[in-house]
């Protein structure tokens, strides 16, 4: 293959500035796809993307492209997530292309994701091409985004694309932008030992782990024998090839593409994404530079509701491992929930959707607790423990002090938001660090806060306040000390270990108040009275009773009304699935994690 007409790139943007519709218009326009199986936003395949409207893996289509001059290119298309919390997604992708297409939303312009992925993308030394998309909406202001892009990126706009992936409109452009600016991998040499980084994965019934790969140097065939580099497995190539997006077989991958390959590997644990293929028999000496692994910002416990599944479970996050390499999880066990596994995650978002997955790709239907941050405790006999599970926090005489990880949050704002924006910070435990200056209209506020207090409702707010338009990104900065008590939560008496949670005292009982009444909201009522009590130690600190029933609902209705009594039983039926029995009373998903919808 001449090595010349390859272009491998990624599409980086701030989540819904139009990623996924400019994939589509340029899988149209190069007829990769014919109009008729054009569904929209085909790149999205998993259900829960399409629901959302939001990219999370990452896929990658072949396309072939017929320039101005005349000459056929192959492309290879990475799509990526734009959301904070799949930043990893991200730089797993990038590290597969030569360039990347920037695209800037001419109504929104520079946003917090936006930088964070223009950084990703010089991390791994791309080609940046900028692309102003939505041009034909009305508030556009192409001037002002291309202004922001040079002043803050330092990328030139003088001959950026100015499309709307919407209605196609100069999508050639990008496409002519992708032949002249990105370089193609043509230095890549066939001959040597082979070396392919695996920058994504997921398990098929047939073919076992099925990998997508990036061949840098040689060349990889089927009836070769293949190495894993970290983990120094041994497998026969059985399937090679790409996707268009439909797989086709190819029997072969040279230096400079991008396919996939199978092996008939069932051992899952042999496969790290980031990890380096080489052939057995000519072996490289050196792995390709990996991944930096993400640590998980954010733990739950995570149980199936019914506790025979507790084997299908295992084996569902094992297989979501796979094609997630940043999720964690251990097993665990709850009084109140019984068998599950502790999960580590990026983010909230990370850790919805991971659940959604498991419910809907392997038909479980689960509960999870709310989420905690990673606690560092130095116990007063001079050892130091780390928590990711408030129940299991030791006695307070037992604890000398407790640390709690910090975040640098960078909010991007309109102006006018700032104020209000300030007092969420603040109320968050923030401590001011800088106002920047984007432009006239937009600023960036930024704030050291506990993460703990991202993960209650910080997203929620900061978009209800800023209706919409600010953005946020947060680095870890490092752990500090905090004055914090664990809080346990009794239900009719008993303590719940899957509601004990961590507060900073300063919130302790105001957070106490507010949990009980939203409890008594959300568990239905019983046939008895059920207490539910807020403790700090041995002290109570808030207290709400859910009344029993009066008489069975049932008895209400006339004998006669049998279709309304059908349709009772199928209600109560259809509220019973995500319930789970703790002692005598039955309680709610919505239960769980009702802490991070306080007010
Ligand atoms: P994530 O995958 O969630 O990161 O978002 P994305 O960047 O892929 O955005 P997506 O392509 O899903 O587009 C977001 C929204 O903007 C959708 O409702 C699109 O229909 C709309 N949109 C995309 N491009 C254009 C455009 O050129 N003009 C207009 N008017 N709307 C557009």
């Amino acid at each position: 293959m001449d090595k010349s007409k390859i272009r491998n790139f990624s599409i980086i943007a701030h989540i819904d500035h139009g990623k996924s519709t400019l994939a589509d218009r340029i899988l149209e326009l190069t007829k990769t796809v014919t109009k008729r199986e054009m569904q929209e936003q085909l790149l999205d395949s998993m259900d829960i993307e399409r629901e959302r409207g939001i990219t999370i893996k990452l896929n990658s289509v072949q396309l072939e492209y017929k320039a101005k001059d005349g000459q056929e290119y192959v492309f290879h298309l990475i799509d990526t997530p734009g959301h904070v919390d799949f930043s990893y997604e991200v730089s797993r992708s990038l590290a597969a292309c030569e360039g990347a297409i920037l695209v800037v939303d001419a109504t929104q312009g520079v946003e917090a994701q936006t930088l964070a992925n223009v950084y990703l993308a010089i991390d791994n030394n791309l080609e940046i091409i900028p692309v102003i998309n939505k041009i034909d909406l009305a508030s556009a202001d192409v001037e002002r985004v291309k202004e922001q892009i040079e002043n803050i990126i330092g990328l030139d706009c003088s001959d950026a694309p100015l499309i709307s992936a919407k209605t196609g409109l100069n999508i050639e452009d990008v496409l002519e932008a992708i032949v002249s600016k990105i370089p193609a991998p043509d230095d890549a040499n066939d001959q040597a030992p082979l070396r392919a980084l695996i920058f994504d994965s997921y398990y098929d019934k047939y073919l076992g782990v099925v990998m997508s790969i990036r061949v840098r140097e040689g060349v990889i065939k089927v009836g070769d024998k293949l190495r894993l580099m970290a983990s120094g497995a041994e497998y026969e190539v059985t399937e090679v090839g790409v996707k268009t997006p439909k797989i086709v077989k190819t029997g072969s991958l040279e230096a400079g593409e991008v396919g996939w390959i199978a092996a008939s590997i069932k051992t899952i644990k042999d496969i790290n994404v980031g990890d380096t293929i080489t052939n057995a028999a000519n072996p490289a000496l050196e792995p390709l530079d990996g991944y930096k692994k993400m640590k998980p910002m954010v733990y739950c416990g995570i149980y199936p509701v019914d506790t025979n599944k507790y084997q299908d479970f295992k084996e569902a996050l094992e297989k979501i491992e796979l094609s997630d390499s940043s999720l964690v999880y251990e097993p665990e066990t709850s009084q109140a929930l019984g068998f599950g596994f502790r999960c580590g995650f990026l983010g909230l978002l990370h850790m919805e959707v991971i659940q959604e997955r498991l419910e809907r790709e392997y038909n479980l239907n689960l509960i999870a607790t709310a989420p905690s941050v990673i606690y560092k405790v130095f116990l007063t006999n001079g050892e130091d423990i780390v928590i990711d599970n408030p129940a299991k926090l030791p006695d307070p005489q037992k604890i000398l002090r407790i640390e709690e990880p910090f975040v640098n949050v960078k909010i991007t704002t309109p102006e006018e938001y700032i104020g209000d924006l300030m007092n969420l910070c603040q109320t968050k435990m923030g401590v001011y660090k800088d106002l920047e200056y984007i432009d006239n209209q937009r600023r960036v506020l930024v704030y050291d806060m506990p993460l703990a207090e991202i993960i209650f409702d910080f997203f929620n707010k900061l978009k209800s306040i800023s209706r919409g338009y600010a953005s946020f990104e947060y680095e870890l900065i490092g752990y500090k000390e905090s004055k914090l008590v664990k809080m346990d939560i009794l239900l009719n008496g008993d303590m719940v270990d899957a509601f004990s949670m961590i507060v900073n005292t300063k919130f302790a009982y105001n957070r106490g108040s507010q949990l009980t009444k939203k409890l008594k909201e959300l568990i239905p009522r019983q046939n008895f009275e059920v207490p539910i009590q807020a403790a700090i130690g041995n002290k109570i600190v808030a207290r709400e009773t859910i009344k029993a029933y009066r008489k069975d609902v049932i008895w209400k209705l006339h004998a006669a009304d049998i279709s309304r009594k059908k349709k009772l039983f199928e209600k109560q039926k259809e509220g019973k699935k995500r319930m789970k029995e703790i002692g005598s009373v039955e309680v709610p998903q919505e239960a769980f994690i009702a802490v991070l919808k306080l007010d």
